[in-house]
C-alpha cells in the first residue's frame, strides 16, 4: 500500500471556527434571543440558552482542548450587543472578556481571527432599522473601530461580516432568520448596506490599526445545471452564482454591486479587501422551474446518492470545494478557509469529509493558490441558529443536559493533521480506509 504524506507550507493556520451567539450563551440584548421566543421560529422550539457557557468561562477549557490538539488558530466573533449594549453605551467588561480570550489564545500560540459581525444585531439597532436604514453602515463602522481599538494589541486578522449573501437571504428572502421579511426590494437596500459598512469598516480599522488584515467570510455554494445539456438550467445556475456567490467579493474588487438583473454602484467598495475568506460547506444541483416564481425559478436539490450528512443538509463534495477555490483566486488576494465542515452526530461522515476537503486545499496549494489557513467549523456543536441545536457540527460533542464534552474521533484525525501540517496515508487508513483510494491512487 502506498505511503505518502500531503504537506502543507510551513505557518499554515490551522484552526476551528465559533461564532458568540452560537456558543457564549446568555446572550439576551439581540435579535436572535428575541426570535426564539418566538412561536416556530427554531427548530423544536430551541434556544440558544446557556449555549456551550462560554460566557461564563468554559471558552478556556474548549480552547485548551483545542491547542492541546494541534491548533494554532482560532477564529470567533464579538457580540456587537455586548459592547455596545446601547447607542450611547460601550460595556468595557464585555471588551475586556474578549480581549482575556485573545490574550490567551495568544499565550498558546494560536493567531485568532476575529470577526465582528455573525448574524446577530442589537435589538437598539434592530429597532432603528438594522441594516434596512441608511445609518447602519456608520453605525456598525463606529462599533468595529471602537472594538478594534480595545482588541488590537492581540489580533490583526478581522472579517467585519459574516457571509452577507446568507444574511440577506436568511432574514430578507424568507430564508428563516431575523427580521423575518420576504421582499427583494429591500434584500438589495439590505446587502448594499452591509457593503457599505463593510467598507467603512475597513478603512476605519486601517487607521486603527495600520497592520491590519480585514475581510469578509463569504459563503459560497456550488451550484451545477440538473441537465448539463439543457440551456435553462445553465443559465439559472450563472443567476445563482451571480447573485449569492460573485456580487458581493465582485463589489469588492471594482465597487460595482452586480446582480443578474440589475447593478449598482458602490465606489467605496472598490478595493476594500485584503484577504478573501471562504466558507464553503456544499454544492448542489438547479434546475430551471419556470412557476417556482418564490423560489427564483430555481428548483434546487442534492442528486440521488450524494453523500450526505445525517439531516440532509450537506453533500459531500470535495470536488466542488476545489471549484470554489479556484473561482476565489481570482481575486488574486490571499485566501483564508473561514468555515468548512459537516453535521454528523455519530461522526461517521466526518472524518472523509475533513480528510478529502483538506485535500482540496493541499491539490490548490500545488497550484500555488495562496491559501493560507483552514478553520474547520466547529470546534464543539453549538446552536445552529433556526435549525436549533439539531445539527451536530463539533468536533467536540456538547452533552446539552450536563454540557459536558464528549470526544469525537474527528477530534483526533484533525489533530493528526494539524501536527503533522498535512495528510497522510496512515491516518486515511486509520480515520476513513473508505476514501483511501482516493486520495492515494495506486
Ligand atoms: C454558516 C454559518 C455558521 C454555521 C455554519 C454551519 O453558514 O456562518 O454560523 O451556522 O453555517
Amino acid at each position: 500500500m502506498i505511503q505518502a504524506v500531503f504537506l502543507f507550507p510551513k505557518g499554515f493556520l490551522w484552526g476551528t471556527a465559533t461564532a458568540a451567539h452560537q456558543v457564549e450563551g446568555r446572550n439576551e440584548n439581540n435579535t436572535w434571543r428575541l426570535w426564539e421566543e418566538e412561536p416556530d421560529r427554531i427548530h423544536n422550539g430551541e434556544k440558544a440558552g446557556l449555549a456551550c457557557d462560554w460566557w461564563g468561562g468554559r471558552w478556556r477549557e474548549d480552547l485548551d482542548r483545542a491547542a492541546k490538539a494541534g491548533q494554532n488558530a482560532h477564529r470567533l466573533s464579538v457580540e456587537w450587543s455586548r459592547v455596545q449594549p446601547a447607542p450611547d453605551r460601550w460595556d468595557e467588561g464585555a471588551l475586556d472578556f474578549y480581549r482575556q480570550i485573545l490574550r490567551e489564545l495568544v499565550n498558546r500560540g494560536m493567531t485568532p481571527v476575529v470577526t465582528l459581525h455573525h448574524f446577530t444585531d442589537p435589538i437598539w439597532f434592530a429597532e432603528k432599522g438594522g441594516w434596512e436604514s441608511d445609518d447602519s453602515p456608520a453605525l456598525f463602522s463606529v462599533y468595529a473601530n471602537k472594538t478594534v481599538e480595545a482588541l488590537k494589541e492581540y489580533c490583526n486578522l478581522w472579517v467585519t461580516i459574516n457571509e452577507p449573501n446568507v444574511y440577506v437571504s436568511g432574514g430578507y428572502l424568507g430564508g428563516g432568520f431575523p427580521p423575518g421579511k420576504n421582499n427583494l426590494k429591500t434584500a438589495f437596500g439590505v446587502f448594499a448596506n452591509l457593503l457599505r459598512g463593510h467598507a467603512s469598516a475597513y478603512r476605519g480599522i486601517h487607521k486603527v490599526q495600520p497592520t491590519a488584515r480585514v475581510g469578509v467570510a463569504h459563503h459560497v455554494r456550488g451550484f451545477e445545471p440538473a441537465r448539463p445539456w439543457f440551456p435553462a438550467d445553465r443559465w439559472i445556475v450563472n443567476v445563482l452564482h451571480a447573485n449569492f456567490n460573485n456580487a458581493f467579493p465582485g463589489a469588492l474588487q471594482d465597487g460595482r454591486f452586480r446582480f443578474a438583473f440589475r447593478s449598482m454602484s458602490v465606489p467605496e467598495a472598490s478595493g476594500a479587501q485584503d484577504f478573501f475568506g471562504l466558507n464553503y460547506y456544499t454544492a448542489e444541483q438547479a434546475a430551471f422551474a419556470p412557476f417556482a416564481k418564490d423560489d427564483f425559478f430555481a428548483k434546487r436539490f442534492f442528486p440521488h446518492g450524494a453523500d450526505l450528512s445525517p439531516t440532509g443538509f450537506i453533500a459531500n463534495r470535495p470536488d466542488a470545494f476545489y471549484k470554489a477555490m479556484r473561482w476565489a483566486e481570482r481575486f488574486k488576494l490571499p485566501i483564508v478557509i473561514t468555515e468548512n465542515g459537516v453535521e454528523d452526530a455519530q461522526d461517521t461522515l466526518r472524518p472523509r469529509y475533513l480528510l478529502q476537503h483538506v485535500h482540496q486545499v493541499w491539490r490548490a496549494l500545488n497550484n500555488s493558490w495562496p491559501i493560507k489557513g483552514y478553520f474547520h467549523w466547529s470546534l464543539i456543536d453549538n446552536f445552529e441558529w433556526e435549525r436549533g441545536w439539531g445539527q451536530r457540527f463539533g468536533l467536540w460533542g456538547l452533552d446539552r443536559e450536563t454540557r459536558a464534552r464528549i470526544h469525537r474521533k474527528s477530534v483526533d484525525l484533525y489533530a493528526a493533521i494539524c501536527k503533522e501540517n498535512g495528510i497522510s496515508s496512515e491516518m486515511t487508513e486509520k480515520y476513513a480506509p473508505e476514501v483511501f483510494s482516493k486520495l492515494f491512487p495506486e
